[in-house]
């Protein structure tokens, strides 16, 4: 992966729909104090995607937010609704997909576990982004039986074996253990146990372990801390990773990275627009906040990233809680413009803290 320290770095933010643009204005000014702080600049263009620029510029994909993002050093995406994302993916071939899920010692009550079932959690869960059921052959048609509908899941092997060894290196540089999803006893013809074995050859001190996925999910609520790098296909994917928002007390803190093979990427949280709450200000910013993290990581600003971990812990270690974290009565509860300034002030106390570990 690229890292590159440079004196500037150009971001195209999609700020999107729902909470998506709260979110990404709150994690940009967060950027933007660290960046004064590290001492390097950061410009911001904005890009329109999904049901915005369908609104706008008559398509939810459009020309002008892909050339900006051609020449950005990342992406800050917020959220949309339906359009758009999917094809940004695949258009910059964003195949890797990181979401670490790692606890906090101050939320450890706030997981759907007990908190000594997700004390020091620390996993990764690599989501292969552009291949799968996502992508494959789809579309409506009428037989004599009826109307129906058909989403196929297709793999090139050669798309499993690139995903895999992303996932045998971040194995290796963390615990050395892999575990594989699949669902082989019902999709044989989708090999990713065997084609990640192939692969593994060739990565020293990495135990491959595949696994069901329904197995697997069972797995993930009874027990998370046997797992260290998960690695599954994009549907799979999709859906273990939300059981991570669930361990470590809100999908709102869950962040991830997307990245092709020459480390560009689009940084983004994992969940969704959250209608429910949009326009009210009380978002939870951490999650599009850690995907910045990831993006600094990949730049090799580690300093500004443990800077922004630090920061967030120390606040969260005082008791601040945006509303989807609070959960006892001596914690307080704070909007998003209240969260972003105790962070700004936070930030300010250098602490040196652990990388997130993708
Ligand atoms: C995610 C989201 C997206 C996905 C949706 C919005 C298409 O759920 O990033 O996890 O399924 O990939
Ligand atoms: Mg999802």
């Amino acid at each position: 992966m690229v890292s590159s320290n440079k004196s500037s770095y150009g971001i195209v933010a999609i700020p999107g729909e729902g909470i998506g643009p709260e979110v990404v204005e709150a994690s940009l000014t967060i950027l933007q104090q660290v960046a004064n702080l590290e001492g390097f600049a950061l410009t911001v263009d904005y890009g329109l995607l999904g049901g915005v620029a369908l609104e706008q510029l008559g398509t939810a994909f459009p020309p002008e937010t892909i050339n900006l993002c051609q020449n950005a050093d990342g992406i800050v995406f917020g959220a949309v609704n339906q359009g758009g994302l999917l094809e940004l993916r695949q258009h910059f071939d964003f195949f890797i997909n990181l979401r670490p899920i790692r606890t906090d010692q101050s939320l450890l009550h706030t997981s759907s576990l007990r908190p000594e079932k997700v004390q020091d959690l620390d996993l990764l869960i690599v989501r292969e982004l552009v291949s799968g059921l996502y992508f494959g052959a789809a579309g409506r048609g009428t037989d004599e039986k009826g109307e129906y509908g058909y989403h196929t899941k297709h793999y090139y092997d050669r798309e499993i074996r690139r995903i895999a060894r992303v996932a045998l290196e971040k194995a290796q540089h963390r615990r050395g253990l892999l575990t594989v999803a699949h669902k082989e006893n019902a999709l044989p013809h989708i090999p990713w146990t065997k084609l990640v074995q192939e692969e593994a050859v060739n990565y020293d001190n990495v135990t491959v372990s595949p696994m069901l996925v329904d197995n697997l999910a069972m797995q993930l609520v009874l027990n998370p801390q046997q797992f260290d790098v998960i690695l599954a296909g994009n549907m799979f994917g999709d859906i273990l990773s939300d059981i991570g928002g669930a361990l470590v007390g809100s999908l709102g803190l869950l962040g991830s990275a997307s990245l092709n093979e020459q480390g560009f990427g689009l940084y983004e949280a994992i969940h969704g627009t959250a209608p429910d709450i949009a326009g009210k200000g009380i978002a939870n910013p951490l999650g599009t906040l850690n995907a910045c993290v990831l993006m600094l990581q990949q730049w090799g600003e580690n300093k500004a990233a443990q800077r922004i971990l630090k920061a967030q812990q120390r606040l969260l270690e005082k008791g601040y809680r945006t509303p989807d974290l609070h959960r006892k009565q001596e914690e307080i509860k704070v909007n998003t413009a209240t969260f972003v300034d105790l962070l700004l002030e936070e930030l300010s106390l250098e602490q040196p803290a652990k990388l997130l570990g993708v």
